[in-house]
Formats: structure tokens, C-alpha cells, sequence
């Protein structure tokens, strides 16, 4: 009845069936994986908000395949400033953004618009555990390339070619890459861009952190020019803490005539589903605007939770955090005595916290935990506390 590519396996694994059975039994939960802001205690310019979304003009439905121009213009202003990994001064053409109902929905258009049934596309690990059902219900591929920490993360370019087939289609990049914090660096870009260029694989760079980087320095984005075909992926989830919006995009750069005519099937394929609403889409350039006070909020938020981990870490003794450089989450290389699943497991069930065990981000290995840093700074504290009585002395 159903096709294979649902073929998911759907039974809970231990400890989701653990969780369960926690919330089942109504014991009271912590909860370190909370990486939905709007239930992080920001404090969000409602009334701005509200006038953004009454609009008149909503009345009136004006489909635009790639999204309405007035909402392209506000996106390419978002860039504007920007470098890019060349350093020239570029800017994004409003008439190279398709906008999306969120960025998942961007992946899915580039996969489509990329892939035969069976292809491959490239995929980090650790990362971000959706590409995985995205690439399914594309009906490709999902081929792990490896990035290693050595003082910080990088690109294992060896372990990429070695990962590269006559099916791969593209190499997906993270920038800043979830949970890792690991922005691509400049010399990396350069070598994958050439990389890409010479076997005619595309680039897909999601970029939905790039605006929380450690430091004021303002970090290259992949949608300006690069010797290979470029799709560059970004949306409000996380620019302005609304991902309740379903707001993304995809900017298309690269070689012009091959970025013209991704462009022209990007068009149609946009065209086919016009996802993205209209009051949405009328208030995107003011849901841009509000980012500012949102992301000081936020870089509050991460600044000061990191802290206070750092010190109960050092107290706990047992458990180093890795080096990032930017993002939402902080990795934690914990004494792998046991599985990963089955120490948050005890966690939850001797402290009633919850934090994300790494094989769910596809870790090479046993002993890291992965907690989000968005976390209201009060709850925060408690878990990181408990995290620490856990680990004293093992
Ligand atoms: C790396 C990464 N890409 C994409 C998304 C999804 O973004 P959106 O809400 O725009 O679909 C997330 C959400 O957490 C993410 O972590």
C-alpha cells in the first residue's frame, strides 16, 4: 500500500520510548534540546509584529513564482555588506531568490530541480538528522562526508573525494553547521568550490545560523559569485527567532549561464506549488528589520548560558566542551563509559533532564552529548547543575 520510501522505521528507539514513559508517568522534565525561541522567554516586538501582518494588500492574491518582489528586494538587502569568499563587492539579484515555505522546502526544490531518482548528495557528518528524511522523500541519496576536530572542526577533503561517486549531484554545507557551531573557512570554500566546478556538482550551502557567530566580525555567505553552481539557503526560523512564519528562501549564484537556467526550472518548479502566504510575504521586510533587537537578545542568551556551562564543567572535571565558533548548541565530550543513548537516558531518568545523545547528529562515536544554548537562562543554569552532579567524579 504504501510506497518504500515511507519505509521509515517507526517504532521509537530506547529512548524516545523512555521519554515517553517519563512524560507518561507526568515526572517533571528539564529540557537542554529546547531550540524553539518562541518558547525561550524572548521578548518579541508584538505590536510591530501585528502591524506587520494587517495589511490590506492581502486581500488580493498576486501569485509570483518566486515570491513577491517586494519581499526578493528585502532578502537582498539582508545581504547587502556582507563578504563573500572571493572578497569581491557583490550583492544578491532579487531576480535570483525563490522564496519557500521555510528552508526545508528550499532543500526540497534543489533536490528536485538536481536529481534523478537514486542520486547522491553529499551530506556532513555530524549535522543536522532532517537531511536524512528530506533526501528520502527526494528519492536520493544522503552520502556522509566526514568533518573532524582537531582543535576546532573542519572539512576532511580526503574523506569527501573518497565519499564522491558517479551519482553525486551536490555537496551540502552547514555554515555554521548544526550542532558543531563550525563555520567553513575560507580556504575550504575555495578548494570545494573548485572541487565542484571540475566534476559539475553543485554547492548547497544552508546558512540559517550565519548570523550567530562568536565575535563581531561579520562571516562570508555563500550566495555570492563562486566558480561553481551555488544554492544558498536561509529563512526567519532563525534570522529573526520566527519559524512559526514558515518563511525561507534559496538564492542561486555561481557561473552565469548555468545559474540562468537553474533559475528558469527553479521558476517553474516555484510556480507549481506558490507556497509561500501572502501576509507572510507582505511582512518578511519588516520581520527582517526586527532581527536586530531579536539576535542581541539572543547573543545575550548564548553568551551567558555558555558561561555559566563552562564553569560547571570545569567544576565537573570529567566533560570538555568542544570549540565552536558560532550557532545554537554547545557538543560536550563526556567519558564514554556507557552508549551515548544510554547515558541520557540515565540523565533523564536519575535527574529529569534531557539533553540530545550525539548519534542523533551522526557523531563517528560514543561520548558526546549535544545541548542547545537558547535555553531560558534560569532552566538553563538548573540543567547545566545537574550535568555536573551527573559527571562529578566519573
Ligand atoms: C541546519 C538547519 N537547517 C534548516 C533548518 C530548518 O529551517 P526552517 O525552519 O526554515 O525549515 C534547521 C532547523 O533547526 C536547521 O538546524
Amino acid at each position: 500500500m504504501f510506497a518504500s520510501r515511507t519505509n521509515w522505521r517507526l517504532e521509537p528507539n530506547r529512548f524516545a520510548t523512555a521519554l515517553e514513559e517519563h512524560r507518561r508517568r507526568g515526572k517533571p522534565l528539564l529540557d537542554l534540546t529546547n531550540s524553539n525561541p518562541t518558547t525561550c522567554g524572548f521578548r518579541y516586538p508584538e505590536e510591530q509584529l501585528f502591524a506587520a501582518l494587517n495589511n490590506r494588500r492581502m486581500l488580493r492574491y498576486e501569485p509570483e513564482s518566486q515570491g513577491l518582489p517586494q519581499a526578493r528586494e528585502a532578502i537582498a538587502d539582508y545581504y547587502r555588506g556582507r563578504p563573500g569568499f572571493l572578497g569581491r563587492e557583490t550583492c544578491v539579484n532579487p531576480e535570483r531568490i525563490v522564496i519557500t515555505s521555510g528552508t526545508s522546502e528550499a532543500y526540497n526544490y534543489v533536490f528536485r530541480l538536481l536529481c534523478e531518482v537514486g542520486d547522491e548528495v553529499l551530506v556532513p557528518a555530524p549535522s543536522y538528522p532532517l537531511f536524512e528524511y528530506l533526501a528520502d522523500l527526494a528519492d536520493i541519496r544522503p552520502v556522509p562526508y566526514p568533518l573532524v576536530y582537531h582543535q576546532g572542526w573542519q572539512v576532511d577533503f580526503p574523506g569527501l573525494s573518497a565519499a564522491l561517486t558517479e551519482r553525486s549531484r551536490a555537496v551540502m554545507v552547514v555554515h555554521p553547521n548544526n550542532p558543531t557551531g563550525s563555520f567553513i573557512k575560507r580556504e575550504e570554500a575555495l578548494e570545494l568550490a573548485e572541487i565542484c566546478a571540475r566534476r559539475d556538482l553543485a554547492i548547497i550551502a544552508d546558512e540559517v545560523f550565519l548570523d550567530y557567530a562568536e565575535g563581531t566580525e561579520l562571516r562570508c555567505s555563500f550566495a555570492f559569485d563562486s566558480p561553481a553552481l551555488t544554492f544558498t539557503l536561509s529563512g526567519l526560523s532563525k534570522i529573526s527567532l520566527l519559524p512559526q512564519m514558515k518563511l525561507g528562501w534559496l538564492i542561486v549564484s555561481g557561473p552565469e549561464a548555468l545559474a540562468r537556467r537553474a533559475m528558469q526550472r527553479l521558476e517553474l518548479i516555484g510556480d507549481t506549488y506558490l507556497s509561500p502566504s501572502t501576509p507572510g510575504q507582505l511582512a518578511l521586510a519588516e520581520m527582517l528589520a526586527m532581527r536586530g533587537n531579536l539576535q542581541m537578545q539572543m547573543r545575550q542568551r548564548l553568551c551567558s548560558n555558555l558561561g555559566v556551562l563552562d564553569k560547571l564543567l570545569r567544576e565537573a572535571g570529567s566533560v570538555d566542551r568542544l570549540r565552536r565558533e558560532g550557532g545554537w548548541y554547545a557538543v560536550l565530550c563526556v567519558p564514554a563509559t556507557r552508549s551515548d543513548e544510554d547515558l541520557a537516558i540515565a540523565l533523564l531518568e536519575t535527574r529529569d533532564l534531557l539533553v540530545h545523545p550525539g548519534h542523533f547528529f551522526d557523531f563517528p562515536r560514543d561520548g558526546f552529548l549535544v545541548v542547545s544554548l537558547i535555553v531560558h537562562e534560569a532552566e538553563f543554569q538548573e540543567g547545566a547543575q545537574r550535568l555536573r552532579d551527573f559527571f562529578h567524579g566519573t
